[in-house]
């Protein structure tokens, strides 16, 4: 097994459906204890299909009662550059999987504008609103509760991805930019912002993923400065990476109670 030298917190679970069960008891526990100390969760979902079954549970389990949705706001961490409307959307997704079946209040649902005319324009008023509804506390950066976040087998997270000015953006919040491997423009939070946050949680599931779960998570500064989701390292936060075997296939680590 390599060296694991990193600072996170390492869930690793058998099958994708208990890795996502996994993430959703860590999702309320955080989201709880947020509204038991300070009367509010302020939450940064993932965008991409594994987040899907996340979304599912959590509004399957909404009328259990465990979730305060009614003291939570919702943001997003990344979006593509389609209307609200368009099944591309990361909004759309959650907005239809969990938005719609829990009692939060919409006017605390804030989609990022990634389909906006003017991109830069459209990321500083989102910064703006984040600014406005999530303190800093004594610092100068918004604290999320939580930011949810996958993993690209490239080691992209959000919509960080290799190779991009997005990852040397060390003073706006968010940022709008062209990613030439996708050939599509993408708004994101930038490390200041998703580093600032108290908890950042990762559910990453899938064989595909393990070569870059890998790399995260192993010791060679060569392979871990060109995965963008390596410098996720909250300044005064819990890093916790949820994981299925597959993911965490080549990493060594046992699934829970294996
Ligand atoms: C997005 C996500 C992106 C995603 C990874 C993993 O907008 O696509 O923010 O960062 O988390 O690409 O995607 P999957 O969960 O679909 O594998």
């Amino acid at each position: 097994m390599a060296k694991m030298e990193h600072h996170a917190r390492v869930i690793v679970e058998r099958t994708a459906e208990q890795a996502t069960a996994a993430a959703a008891n860590l999702f309320k526990t955080i989201v709880c204890e947020a509204v038991g100390q300070r009367h509010r969760a302020h939450v940064a979902l993932a965008g991409g299909t594994t987040p899907h079954a996340l979304y599912q549970k959590l509004a399957a389990d909404a009328t259990s009662g465990e979730v305060p949705w009614r003291e939570v706001e919702v943001f997003f961490g990344d979006e593509r550059d389609v209307p609200q409307d368009h099944v591309e959307s990361n909004y759309h997704m959650a907005q239809r999987v969990l938005l719609d079946h829990v009692p939060i209040d919409p006017s605390r649902v804030h989609p990022m504008p990634a389909d906006a005319q003017d991109m830069q324009a459209a990321a500083e008023q989102y910064e703006a609103t984040i600014r406005k509804a999530v303190p800093a506390e004594g610092g100068h950066v918004p604290r999320f509760d939580l930011v949810l976040l996958g993993m690209g087998g490239d080691g992209h997270t959000a919509s960080l991805f290799p190779n991009t000015d997005a990852l040397k953006e060390h003073h706006r919040l968010v940022y709008a930019g062209f990613v030439p491997v996708l050939g599509r423009n993408r708004m994101t939070f930038t490390y200041p912002l998703i580093n600032a946050a108290r908890n950042v949680m990762f559910l990453v599931t899938g064989g595909d993923k393990a070569e870059a779960v890998l790399g995260v998570l192993g010791d060679s500064d060569e392979i871990r400065k060109q995965l963008p989701a390596a410098a996720v390292k909250p300044t005064n936060g819990c890093l916790i990476m949820v994981l299925d075997s597959a993911a965490a296939r080549l990493t060594g680590i046992a699934p829970a109670g294996a």
